[in-house]
């Protein structure tokens, strides 16, 4: 029998100790062992739930019970989430957690320490919610030199462009309802600024590139500024309006950033919708991959970290490799990025020859019941000329980057 502890009984926590119990029989012979939760840990108490009997506020229960081999963190955020995953690391606990703002903040220090102590330090709901996409990139895809990570990394805001796309719905509602049915985080600024897709594309990118990526170093655009005139000139393009996190590998220099992207209705990834995620990985060999699955949600998430668990009992007293260094990964600058972009501009005199010298050859667009501005893609263009054209347009509604 394999003693674990929960760090957390919330929308995640809970998920994870319901699928140790409905699926314990399966489970247990994946494992090769009787897997028993023996503590959770919150700050709450809950009267008339069976966890009660398990139930500590005291991080020391845990960490001093060397039955507890793995400790499971679902509670979120850096502090106390960090004392607690390197203080169990350090005491040769392995740890399961789907908390991407610990990994991405300390993961290389964490898997560094997991490794000296024969644990596992392990993440796969870090990215990608129920989606298996970190042990493919460090078991499944290793042949390949990976040119490409893209994708659609938050549930949250997928669903809110969904709902927005499809049924015109106004955007506080459905950011409630995605937040009443558990996908948001518990400060839904991360998910709609982007910030949780940067945490993600940059633990996919270290984990793919066995170097740091600093997400504090990515452009990161959210989706705040996404309207109904956006979804319908996205309409006439035939395209859907996507939160992507990239990194590309051009001229051997990588490119990342965060931002919502117009994809053509061609591109795999326009057909993503609502809470789900979807990962696109290209690599030399093995060209293009797709992975796909609920981004967040109390089960999908659990299946994910008890998954992670399993992995830890499978492989007590020996350290899975995972090269993650914490050297920083060389990045390009992303003024030197290139892309195109969709710009609405006021439709004040003479404005169409100022576009036409600024950007030269461009496509307009129109929509059905828009006026009083004119709209245009760009060609393949760097981030910097853009910048700068666009400071000299003036007058700008919204720019959004397109792909196809
Ligand atoms: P919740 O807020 O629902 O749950 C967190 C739980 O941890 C709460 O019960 C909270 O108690 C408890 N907690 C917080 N701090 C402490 C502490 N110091 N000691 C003991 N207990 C504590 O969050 P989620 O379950 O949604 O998310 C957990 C983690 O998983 C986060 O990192 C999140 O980003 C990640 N995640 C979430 C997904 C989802 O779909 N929800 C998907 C993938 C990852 P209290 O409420 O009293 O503060
Ligand atoms: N808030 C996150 C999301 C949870 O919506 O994707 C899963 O990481």
């Amino acid at each position: 029998m394999v003693n674990i502890a929960v760090l957390g009984y919330g929308t995640v926590g809970s998920g994870v100790v319901e699928v140790i119990n409905t699926n314990h029989d399966i489970v247990n012979k994946r494992a090769g062992e009787e897997i028993r939760i023996k503590y959770v840990l919150d700050l709450r108490d809950f009267p008339g739930d069976p966890v009660a009997e398990i139930l500590t506020h005291d991080f020391n229960d845990i960490l001093n019970d060397d039955e507890v081999k793995v400790v499971v963190e679902v509670m979120g955020g850096v502090e106390p989430a960090y004392t607690f995953v390197k203080k169990s690391l350090l005491a040769g606990k392995s740890v399961a957690t789907s908390n991407k703002e610990l990994v991405a903040a300390h993961g290389s220090e964490l898997i560094a320490i997991a490794k000296e102590h024969a644990a596992n330090f392990l993440f796969e709901a870090s990215a990608g919610g129920g989606i298996p996409i970190i042990r493919p990139l460090n078991s499944s895809i290793t042949a390949d030199d990976i040119t490409e990570i893209t994708g659609i990394l938050n549930g949250t805001t997928n669903y809110i462009l969904t709902k927005m796309a499809n049924e015109g719905a106004d955007y506080a509602t459905v950011l409630k309802q995605a937040q009443d049915l558990g996908y948001a985080e518990r400060n839904p600024e991360a998910d709609v600024e982007g910030g949780d897709t940067c945490r993600k594309i940059a633990i996919l990118t270290s984990i793919a590139f066995g170097k740091n990526l600093d997400y504090a170093t990515i452009y990161t655009e959210g989706i705040t500024k996404i309207t109904a005139e956006d979804f319908k000139y996205a309409d006439a393009m035939k395209s859907a309006i996507k939160l992507l996190g990239t990194t590309k590998n051009v001229d051997d220099k990588l490119y990342s950033f965060v931002a919502p992207v117009m994809l053509n209705e061609t591109n795999p990834l326009a057909k993503i919708d609502d809470v789900f995620n979807g990962i696109m990985v290209h690599g030399n060999a093995v060209d293009d991959i797709m992975f796909y699955g609920r981004g967040a949600g109390k089960l999908p998430t659990a299946s994910a970290v008890v998954s992670d668990v399993v992995d830890a009992v499978k492989h007590m007293g020996t350290n899975i490799m995972t090269i993650w260094e914490p050297e920083e990964l060389e990045t390009g600058d992303f003024s030197d990025a290139v892309n195109r972009f969709f710009v609405r501009v006021a439709d004040e005199a003479g404005i169409e020859e100022k576009i036409n010298q600024l950007f030269g050859d461009v496509q307009y667009v129109s929509a059905d019941g828009v006026t009083g501005e004119k709209a245009f893609v760009t060609s393949d263009m760097t981030e910097g000329d853009f910048q700068k054209k666009k400071t000299e347009l003036g007058s700008i509604i919204n720019v959004i980057r397109v792909a196809f």
